[in-house]
């Protein structure tokens, strides 16, 4: 009897490696066989650890589990998917995975990350197997034509971007995956990496195809050791069936690929300052142009792309970029895996086709607050990204209607707060986040973040003339940090305090005369 229990970061700060032993050990002292596979996590944060069980109707699925629940769960049945508390039915049946169209996160939490048949067995290298039949040419057309755009944040279409890099004439070229997941309220690549970290193998090497790049890197996150293990193991398994190295499937093509850990800085997501860093220097954000994909790594024609956008190719060269683009509204074409954190309910990895709304993100998945409370502001974007009001819960998430509100999608991370937030005390934190992590050169951002957490502070302690005069004083600051500031660090970090004086006028009010 096989049994699932995920070895997702998330999952395993709530136990899961405890209830992997519990069910090991009980099966011994009853004498019943059971193979336990360590899946990733379907994105159903609030029911880790989510224990499955494979059924002949399919896998069943138990959640929360706790160690102390296994020889109950045993009582009951569980390995014939008995009935329990716990029982939540059959895994692909729950409502808040069925309603999704998941394309990107299809095999997360479902396969074996350290199984390579397990990969093929559901569609993986199917896409590059096509990519290998292509022109690189036909390649980068096929991701034009599919409208994905870069998941990273900036919303950049990739199949531009990979044609730049395909034009320019170089004696080496290189993929570099920015796996530098800074945003607060993110976990999608994380997520992608630790559950089907074949993909974004499969991803970059359709990529390198695509431009004639033979070396690739995906510069992690420090603080994702389990994603890091799940990627070594699975480039070694890729090297060792010819699915990177230099005969990539039999094909006489060339793609190497290594892992490279960050360097604990959120500037270092930054692509130039990645670039530099991935050089062995200081983080430090370069001029653009020259854009990294005619000048990117050690001076070489180089396509930086997320973790999603990189994972999302395969499907693309799988499936066609038609059946991606009939996904989706606008210009905003696909499916985004949003995360969905902060004060909700049921928080997790909510992949649907852009369109649906703020408030269907929030109220349908994710059950309204945890603190039962009204929804007074939600961060999309991550710690960059604008306050949105629950006035404007029903703006559909798609890039052009979330610029039309001065907000952004960025990566995808959704973070809710309910009508006890303090907003004032949330835009002093942009301002500080930005004077912490700023790498330094230029000014408007170096001095604007550190001279905009003392105006703020004067703002909220003073008198109404004060405040007056300290708010103009603000947004003139964030007007030049906007309009100066060389990287999007300095350059949005005003966007939450503006949304915030916008928005929440009154938490800066407060009752001093
Ligand atoms: P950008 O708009 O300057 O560039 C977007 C991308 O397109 C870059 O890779 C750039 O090199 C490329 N590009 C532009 N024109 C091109 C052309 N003609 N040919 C080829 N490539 C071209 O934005 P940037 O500074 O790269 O990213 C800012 C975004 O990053 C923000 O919107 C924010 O949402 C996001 N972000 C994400 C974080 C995360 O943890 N995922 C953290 C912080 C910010
Ligand atoms: Fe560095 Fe800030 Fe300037 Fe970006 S905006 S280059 S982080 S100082």
């Amino acid at each position: 009897i096989t049994v699932y229990v995920p070895r997702d970061a998330s999952a395993l700060s709530l136990g899961a490696d405890a209830v992997a032993k519990a069910i090991e050990a009980e099966a011994v002292s009853r004498h019943v066989d059971v193979h336990t596979v360590r899946n990733g996590s379907r994105g159903l944060y609030w029911l880790e650890p989510l224990v499955e069980v494979e059924t002949p109707e399919g896998r069943v699925a138990y959640g929360p589990v706790q160690p102390a629940d296994v020889p109950g769960l045993f009582d009951a049945g569980f390995l014939h998917g008995g009935d329990d508390v716990l029982k939540l039915g059959l895994a692909e049946e729950i409502a808040w995975l069925k309603s999704q169209q998941r394309l990107t996160f299809a095999r997360a939490g479902v396969v074996d990350p350290r199984s390579l048949d397990d990969y093929l067995a559901h569609a993986g290298f199917r896409g590059l197997a096509g990519a290998l039949k292509m022109e690189p040419a036909t390649i980068v057309q096929a991701v034009t034509e599919s409208g994905l755009r870069g998941r990273g944040g900036a919303a950049f279409p990739a199949g531009i971007k990979w044609k730049t890099c395909l034009e320019a004439t170089a004696n080496q070229k290189y993929i570099v995956c920015n796996a530098d997941e800074g945003d607060s309220g993110t976990f999608s690549d994380r997520m992608i990496m630790e559950g089907d970290p074949f993909v974004l193998i499969e991803g970059m090497a359709i990529a390198g195809l695509a431009v004639g790049a033979t070396r690739g890197y995906i510069y992690l996150r420090i603080e994702y050791p389990h994603a890091q293990r799940a990627l070594e193991a699975a480039i070694e398994a890729a090297k060792a069936r010819g699915y990177l190295g230099d005969n990539l499937c039999g094909s006489g093509r060339a793609f190497h690929l290594e892992v490279r850990m960050a360097a604990g800085a959120y500037i270092c997501g930054e692509e130039t300052s990645l670039l530099e860093s991935l050089e062995g220097k200081r983080g430090q954000v370069r001029f653009k142009p020259p854009l990294p994909a005619i000048q990117g790594l050690f001076g070489k024609p180089t396509v930086i792309n997320n973790v999603v956008t990189l994972a999302t190719v395969p499907i693309i060269l799988d499936r066609g970029a038609a059946y991606y683009r009939d996904y989706g509204v606008g210009k905003s074409r696909g499916t985004l895996p949003l995360q969905l954190a902060g004060n909700v309910k049921r928080p997790g990895l909510v992949e649907r086709a852009f369109g649906l709304t703020l408030r269907e993100l929030i109220e349908t998945y994710g059950g309204g607050t945890a603190s039962g409370r009204p929804v007074r502001a939600v961060q999309v974007g991550g710690p960059l990204g604008a306050y949105i009001p629950a006035s404007q819960l029903d703006t559909p998430i798609d890039y052009e209607a979330f610029a039309a509100i001065g907000g952004m999608l960025g990566h995808g991370g959704v973070v809710v707060f309910d009508d006890t937030v303090d907003m004032a005390a949330q835009a002093r934190f942009a301002m500080e986040f930005c004077a912490i992590e700023s790498c330094g050169k230029c000014t408007p951002c170096r001095i604007g973040s550190t001279r905009g957490v003392e105006v703020i502070d004067r703002m909220v302690a003073g008198d109404a003339a004060e405040k007056a005069r300290n708010e103009v004083l603000l947004r003139d600051l964030c007007q030049t940090m906007v309009a100066g500031s060389l990287c999007a660090l300095g350059g949005m970090a005003p966007f939450p305090v503006l949304s915030a004086l916008d928005h929440f006028h009154e938490d800066f009010e407060g009752a001093k005369q």
